[in-house]
């Protein structure tokens, strides 16, 4: 080729990155890799191979992990950890920033040998995933230095497990590895079957910052030794991947006591307005849903585009997929790498295959043999269709039109999953006006796909829970640092033989959408004081109760919208009519629990101040990432929150849940402990507070029963359980049908009465952190 007709085409030239060294690294352990348990590498047993997906040969064969090797580098992830934690915080900041420091030094070879294994681009993994691996450690070793001075009441959970997946292989170990050790956790990692190597050279690095044994340990292999690691007995799973495996872990760690985070797939919206700069919205998609071949869980792979302007874009959207190069993703010219391998290709073609629905368009591009998909873009599909609700994890983009505003939250929020979204728009207005609305935990406004340690990362709905980075990334890895007591069971006063009766028939009923309800089994049940007076009777609630709950629970939702100080000036009033009845509600409990009543109430109106005061005031943050920019936590209400009150302090402990979850905007369904006629008591308080109808539900009934139906309950959002009864387990293993967060007391007792009964804990389980990226500039 001619100078010359080098400047008329323009073409790239090959610009090959080599991969010698990485394959010396790899040919240096002989192509075989054991596990990284104790420091060291254990000599290799059954292996299997990993591949370049790029050219389809086997790079180095890897061991597949058994129960035996889980259980070996959990014990000693357990042997290193108490020393760990008691290493002063500057300690474990050197360490952190030494990981931060060794992963700069060798990010030509974890870049290079990262595209070998994967398949991105060299420029993705050289300029995007290295980089961000080294922010990671280091921001996190600040995190480590300041954790005591910030948070001294707080101690790391133990051992924690990982499981992540092939898509972000390093950045995704970062993720894991950083705040479990600046916590002072240690950690047993599984990597994803396909892309096991960056660990390994990682592993090896962590031996030149002298980080100590046992801190870090690495088991390769499948799923299965994924599901020994998740039953191994560690403090915390953190877990990255699909949601059919989120959930299945879920399930498997209910009633463990195990902490959990999951951060699973996406369908994420990408809403183009009709005075979006179109130019850089394209350049946006690009970025969106064909970085890292689309296999990203927050990829914007849902395009909804304003109708106007949908002709005109996707014609631009068009001409830009046919300039898009695909090829050997060493050449650092190229822009689409290969697939991760030939199953998750036979997986993307299956489902393009099974659902011959749309338009089909496909890049005018050249396609290499082999594990390489076309980009491709997917117009006309109806809102239903699996195309437009599945994850296809590949470089295909689906794309719908709307018309108004509303209609593009509407169906932006059509989707079981909330991981993120893309806002285009040079009105600044309608920008910070859909952000909240958009059911996600991350919005990216006229952006996509940006990423920094400093701000929370991670989904709503069945894209999991959890946030990765920040400080409330590291809240995750901690707990607090007192070892609560064993919650002694604590159960009605019995049907005495005489039992002393009124002759009124005191018969309390439910609370629902601000009315009284008869129970729907039409039954109820008497209650007696500890000296066998009969005080009354309650409904016993079933799981219609609990729908019609959660049905008035919903249709209150504009409490969210209301003011916060409108929040607090509510909350303020309950006080006050409490206060006005202190003496009423102080008998009342004497007769319930035969103690006196009166500090209880006294508390209690402290309590609803409490949560008067941080209704305004539980800000959220101005994140500094490093971009002309920032990135805003917002704090959300979780949505709808059922709660089993406690059972030692029947009305202390119902006001202790109900009141931050609706400080922060939030509707309940409460379920009074045993002596539900304390809180049967209290909605006639409610009834004259200004709490707007549906705010606050009362379901009275066996909690065992109640409990199911509302962990069962696709509409609730957040369960928490303080009750007495043995119910962790059951609400856990019930919450995976819509993976609702849940709060559950594992039988430990809390003091009610005292600074543990409120605060901090309690508003950030009654919220959700949605960071908002607000680049600035033209
Ligand atoms: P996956 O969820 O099966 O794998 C993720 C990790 O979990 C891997 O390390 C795997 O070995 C491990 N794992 C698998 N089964 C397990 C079990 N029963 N217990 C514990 N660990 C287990 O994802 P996979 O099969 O690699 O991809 C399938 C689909 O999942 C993709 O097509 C994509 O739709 C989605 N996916 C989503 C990701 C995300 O970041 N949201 C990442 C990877 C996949």
């Amino acid at each position: 080729m001619t100078i010359k007709e080098i400047f008329d085409s323009m073409a790239y030239g090959p610009a090959p990155e080599s991969a010698t060294e990485a394959l010396g690294w790899i040919a240096r352990h002989k192509g075989q890799f054991g596990h990284w348990i104790d420091g060291a590498f254990t000599k290799p047993g059954e292996t299997f191979p990993t591949s370049n997906p790029a050219t389809g040969k086997p790079l180095a064969q890897v061991t597949q992990g058994t129960g035996a090797d889980v259980a070996k580098a959990v014990a000693a992830a357990r042997r290193a950890q108490p020393k760990w934690a008691a290493l002063p915080a500057h300690k474990r900041a050197q360490y952190l920033y030494a990981l931060a420091r060794l992963t700069q030094k060798h990010s030509r070879l974890l870049a290079v040998l990262e595209t070998l294994d994967n398949g991105k681009p060299i420029r993705e993994s050289r300029d995007i995933d290295i980089p961000l691996v080294a922010r990671h450690f280091s921001y996190h070793a600040g995190l480590a230095q300041l954790l005591p001075s910030e948070h001294p009441d707080l101690a790391p959970l133990g051992v924690c497990g990982a499981i992540i997946p092939w898509n972000f292989p390093l950045l995704m170990l970062s993720w894991k590895v950083a705040p479990a050790l600046a916590a002072g956790n240690t950690i047993v990692l599984k990597p994803a079957e396909y892309t096991p190597l960056t660990a390994l050279l990682f592993a090896e690095i962590s031996r030149e910052a002298g980080l100590p044994k046992g801190v870090l340990n690495i088991v390769t292999g499948d799923g299965t030794t994924g599901a020994a690691l998740v039953d191994a007995p560690v403090d915390k799973i953190a877990f990255t991947g699909s949601t059919s495996v989120g959930k299945r872990i879920r399930q498997a760690t209910a009633g463990t006591g195990k902490a959990l985070t999951l951060e699973l797939g996406g369908k994420s919206p990408y809403i183009v307005f009709d005075d979006a700069d179109l130019d850089s919205a394209i350049e946006g998609l690009v970025d969106a849903i064909w970085f890292n071949q689309g296999q990203v869980c927050c990829a914007g792979s849902r395009l909804l585009v304003q109708e106007g302007i949908a002709p005109r874009f996707y014609e631009k959207l068009k001409r830009r997929m046919d300039g898009l190069r695909l090829g050997d993703p060493l050449d650092k010219a190229i822009d689409v790498g290969a697939i991760v391998d030939p199953i998750q290709l036979a997986t993307i073609t299956q489902l393009i295959k099974d659902n011959p629905e749309g338009d089909h368009y496909t890049a005018q591009t050249f396609v290499p043999h082999g594990c390489f998909y076309p980009p491709t873009l997917i117009t006309g599909l109806g809102t239903a269709s699996t195309l437009m609700q599945e994850e296809i994890f590949g470089p295909v983009l689906v794309a719908m039109t709307f018309r108004t505003p509303e209609e593009a939250v509407a169906l932006a929020n059509n989707t079981r999953y909330g991981l993120a979204s893309s806002v285009w728009t040079e009105n600044i207005n309608l920008a910070l006006d859909i952000a909240p609305k958009l059911k996600a935990g991350v919005v990216w406004i006229n952006a996509t796909n940006l990423f920094d340690a400093a701000a929370g990362f991670g989904g709503v709905r069945e894209s999991g829970f959890g946030r990765e980075g920040g400080w409330e990334g590291l809240m995750a890895y901690l707990k607090p640092a007192a070892k609560p007591a064993l919650l002694k069971p604590n159960r009605p006063t019995p049907a005495p033989a005489q039992p002393v009766v009124d002759t009124l028939d005191r018969t309390a009923k439910m609370y629902i959408g601000g009315k009284q309800a008869r129970p729907d089994s039409g039954y109820s049940q008497p209650l007696y004081s500890p000296k066998g007076k009969l005080l009354g009777h309650t409904g016993i609630g079933n799981r219609k109760d609990i729908r019609n709950a959660v049905e008035a629970a919903h249709a209150a939702k504009g409490w969210a919208k209301t003011t916060a100080y409108n929040r607090a000036q509510v909350l303020y009033f309950i006080a006050e009519n409490l206060s006005a009845r202190a003496t009423e509600f102080a008998t009342r409990l004497q007769d319930l629990t035969g103690k006196p009543g009166r500090q209880e109430v006294e508390t209690c109106i402290q309590r609803l101040f409490t949560y008067a005061a941080w209704a305004d005031k539980y800000d959220g943050h101005a994140k500094s990432v490093p971009i002309r920019g920032i990135a805003l936590a917002m704090n959300e209400p979780c949505g709808v929150i059922g709660a089993l009150c406690p059972d030692e302090a029947p009305l202390l402990g119902l006001i202790s849940l109900m009141a931050p979850a609706i400080a922060m905007g939030n509707t309940c369904i409460l379920v009074p402990g045993q002596h539900p006629l304390a809180a049967t008591d209290f909605y006639q308080v409610l009834d004259t507070s200004d709490v707007p109808a549906g705010v606050v539900n009362i379901v009275t009934g066996p909690a065992p029963d109640l409990a199911r139906s509302l962990a069962g309950h696709m509409d609730v959002d957040a369960v928490w359980n303080f009750s007495s009864h043995p119910l962790s387990a059951l609400i856990e293993a019930e919450s995976t049908t819509n993976l609702k967060r849940t709060w559950v007391n594992n039988g430990r007792a809390r003091d009610w009465m005292g600074p543990e009964g409120e605060g901090r804990a309690f508003l950030s389980q009654a919220t959700e952190i949605k960071t908002v990226w607000v680049p600035y500039g033209e």
